[in-house]
C-alpha cells in the first residue's frame, strides 16, 4: 500500500479519525458487496441494471476510486476489465479493503491519501468514481478540481451523493428520518456538521454543483436520481422507504472532461 497521507485540512483530519473509528462496522457490509454478483448502489442497493451508473465499456480503462473504503466498487470495476486504484483517507478502511482483496484473490493498488491531494500525475485516469466517498467527505471545491486534473481528456467523473432534497429535510438528530418539511436553507449549502459527531460532510445545491463542474472543464452528462424498488430495505435510519419512493434521496452525477483544449 502506498502511503502519501496528504491532507492536513481540519475536515480531512477529523474525517480520518472518524472513519478509522467506524471502519469495523463497515467491514461486514463491504464483504457482502465484494461478493455481490452485480453492482448495487447506495443505501437501498439499487441494481446496476436499473441505475445504469457504470460506463458500458470498462475493459483496459484506468480508474481511481476517491474514498474507496472497503474497495467493493473498485472490485466491480476490476471484474469488468478495468485497472482500478483505490484511494482512501483512512488506514483502517484500507486495511479492510486489503483483507477482502486477499479473501477474493483480487489485488489492485490501495493508496492512503486524501482525495483533495491525490499523489498522481495529471491525466493518469480514464474514470474517477466515488460512492459516498470523497463525494460527500471532501470539500467539493478541492476534490472536484483534483478529480478533473487526474482525468485524461474525454475521461469521466461519476459520483454518488445524498440528494440535495434529502439534505434539506433530514433532522439534525442522526437517528431521525427525513421529513416532509424544509429544515434549512438551500442557498449557501456547503459544509455540514452534525451535533455530537466530529465528522464533516459537504453537499452543494444543483446550480452550484453544475457551475463547479463546468468551471473545472467537466460537462454534465447526467444526473441519475435513484429510486428504490418497492420493499427495498436499508440499515440507515435517515430516510424511510415511503419517503425515498416519492422523492430522490440519492443522486449520481456523471460528467466528462472535455477532449478539446479550452481557449483562454
Ligand atoms: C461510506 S465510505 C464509502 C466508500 C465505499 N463506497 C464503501 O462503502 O466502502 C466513505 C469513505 O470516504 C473516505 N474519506 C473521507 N474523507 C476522505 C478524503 N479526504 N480522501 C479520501 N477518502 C476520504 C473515508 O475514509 C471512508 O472510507
Amino acid at each position: 500500500m502506498l502511503t502519501a497521507v496528504t491532507g492536513t485540512a481540519d475536515h480531512v483530519r477529523r474525517n480520518r479519525a472518524a472513519w478509522d473509528r467506524w471502519a469495523a462496522e463497515y467491514a461486514g457490509p463491504g464483504l457482502r458487496l465484494w461478493a455481490a454478483p452485480e453492482p448495487e448502489w447506495g443505501i437501498w442497493n439499487v441494481a446496476e441494471e436499473q441505475a445504469g451508473v457504470l460506463p458500458a465499456e470498462l475493459a483496459g480503462r484506468d480508474s481511481i476510486e476517491l474514498g474507496c473504503g472497503t474497495g467493493y466498487v473498485s472490485a466491480w470495476l476490476a471484474r469488468r476489465g478495468a485497472r482500478p486504484v483505490g484511494l482512501d483517507n483512512s488506514a483502517a478502511q484500507l486495511a479492510t479493503a486489503r483483507q477482502w482483496q486477499d479473501r477474493f484473490g483480487l489485488r489492485f493498488p490501495l493508496v492512503h491519501a486524501s482525495a483533495e491531494q491525490a499523489p498522481f500525475a495529471d491525466g493518469r485516469f480514464d474514470l474517477a468514481i466515488s460512492e459516498y466517498g470523497a463525494s460527500i467527505w471532501c470539500d467539493p471545491y478541492a476534490w472536484i478540481p483534483e478529480a478533473a486534473r487526474l482525468l485524461r481528456p474525454g475521461g469521466q467523473l461519476i459520483f454518488l451523493v445524498n440528494s440535495a432534497l434529502l439534505m434539506l429535510t433530514v433532522p439534525d438528530a442522526g437517528d431521525q428520518p427525513a421529513t416532509e418539511r424544509l429544515l434549512r436553507p438551500y442557498f449557501g449549502m456547503h459544509r455540514f456538521e452534525w451535533p455530537d459527531d466530529e465528522s464533516v460532510e459537504f453537499h452543494l445545491g444543483h446550480g452550484d454543483m453544475i457551475r463547479l463542474l463546468r468551471g473545472c472543464g467537466l460537462e454534465v452528462e447526467d444526473l441519475v436520481e435513484l429510486r428504490p424498488e418497492p420493499g427495498a430495505e436499508t440499515r440507515y435510519p435517515f430516510v424511510t422507504l415511503d419517503w425515498a419512493r416519492q422523492w430522490p434521496c440519492e443522486e449520481v452525477w456523471k460528467a466528462r472532461k472535455s477532449s478539446q483544449k479550452r481557449s483562454a
